[in-house]
């Protein structure tokens, strides 16, 4: 991306834009009623996900970055993510429907101002329109959250969307040698990265092979059809304790009824494709899978170097060492624990939160959330 200040504004204008259409879209498809329920415990009603986008939105961009007054100091603790898990948020004193949406666009305007007049330099929020990258970013990001929300909605369907278009792409080799040496992995360069993505540091990997493609429902049934849920040798302890405990027999959505498997996808319940990768199975069940498949799930270093790596390119770095830029709660305060990382995107994804270097995670036994998977080996095992 060009580092003039006319395209930069425009790029940040765009990206703000569209991270709204889409915020719009789900949150005008359904009534008042469905905005304030929970839907879930492991979801926010979808109207504290739309307000916590403004407020968010208020306390980086016209607070930090445009030095306005607060428009509604009053309602951050409501929005906080931090003082209210999911859980709780329905019992919070939320901003009803058309407040909150009153109270997003306010913000935008007051937004839109603030970037038009913002030097894109000079200082770490505002170099590159780095916070309004951000921004857009975390909006999409709720938006992908919303539309998990939307998955487990019950009633009938409230969102569309056109049929994928079909890729012209012939068959694919099943694999691919990815060749032991160095690599780049993070950025130091990207504007918009978060400060995980940061920064660029060399990692030198043994040779490995990995998919080429997502792990397919149809693969996956034949991992169900082996019994591959009855069979503790392929599962991790911890995951056998798991889907003992829950009985879990099948990806999330999925049942079968009159000798298939059926799924329900967005209010939607219809049989299972074959061809599209599987979605809604926890991190132990793809630990599972891959086990019973003779392989293992890939590390992040690899799936990073097998999604940027260019053989030809690539001298390295020096490594001044992680630093949590904007704030600590962005992804600091997740690293180690329980969390496992999560890379890659999928239809849910937007293109502004999606890099080969972009990194999301989240609990092992999640299963809500729109994540394929691929497998990996090390190149010097039997079976090539
Ligand atoms: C990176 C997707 C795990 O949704 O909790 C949103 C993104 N951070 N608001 C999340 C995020 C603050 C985050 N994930
Ligand atoms: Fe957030």
């Amino acid at each position: 991306m060009t580092n003039d200040p006319e395209s930069l504004r425009e790029r940040a204008a765009r990206a703000l834009l569209a991270a709204r259409d889409r915020t719009r879209a789900l949150t005008t498809c359904v009534d008042d009623h469905d905005l304030t329920a929970q839907h879930s415990p492991l979801m926010s009603p979808l109207v504290w996900d739309l307000a916590h986008i403004g407020n968010q939105e208020e306390q980086w961009l016209l607070r930090a970055v445009g030095k306005r007054d607060a428009l509604r100091p009053d309602i951050d603790s409501v929005y906080d993510a931090f003082e209210h898990p999911r859980a709780e948020r329905p019992s919070l004193p939320l901003l009803p429907p058309a407040e909150a949406h009153g109270y997003v666009a306010d913000v935008r305007s007051r937004v839109l101002d603030v970037l038009e007049s913002s030097p894109l330099h000079g200082a770490p929020l505002l170099d590159s329109g780095f916070a309004f990258g951000m921004i857009a970013q975390h909006e999409q990001q709720h938006d992908e959250t919303m539309l998990i929300t939307h998955q487990l909605r019950r009633g009938p369907a409230a969102l569309t969307a056109p049929e994928p278009p079909r890729t012209a792409d012939g068959p694919l080799p099943a694999e691919v040698l990815v060749p032991a040496g160095p690599f780049t992995m993070g950025t130091s360069t990207e504007p918009w990265a978060l400060d995980n993505e940061r920064p660029a540091h060399r990692r030198l990997l043994p040779a490995f092979l990995i998919d080429t493609t997502p792990v397919s429902n149809g693969a996956y049934l034949d991992f169900i059809g082996d019994g591959g849920y009855d069979e503790p040798r392929w599962w991790s302890p911890e995951g056998w304790d798991h889907i003992r405990e829950h009985r879990l027999q099948a990806p999330l959505f999925w049942c079968h009824e009159g000798g298939q498997w059926l799924r329900r996808r967005f209010g939607v319940t219809e049989p299972v494709p074959p061809d599209e990768p599987v979605l809604h199975v926890s991190w132990y069940e793809a630990d599972a899978y891959a086990r019973w498949a003779g392989r293992r799930l890939p590390t992040e270093e690899e799936w990073e170097k097998a999604a940027r790596h260019d053989p030809a390119g690539g001298r390295s770095r020096r490594c001044p060492g992680f630093a949590a830029f904007p704030y600590r709660e962005y992804s600091e305060v997740f690293f180690g624990g329980p969390y496992k990382v999560l890379r890659g995107g999928s239809f849910a994804v937007d293109p502004v939160a999606c890099r080969g270097t972009f990194r999301n995670w989240d609990l092992p036994v999640r299963r809500q959330i729109f994540a394929g998977f691929r497998t990996a080996r090390d190149a010097d095992t039997a079976g090539a």
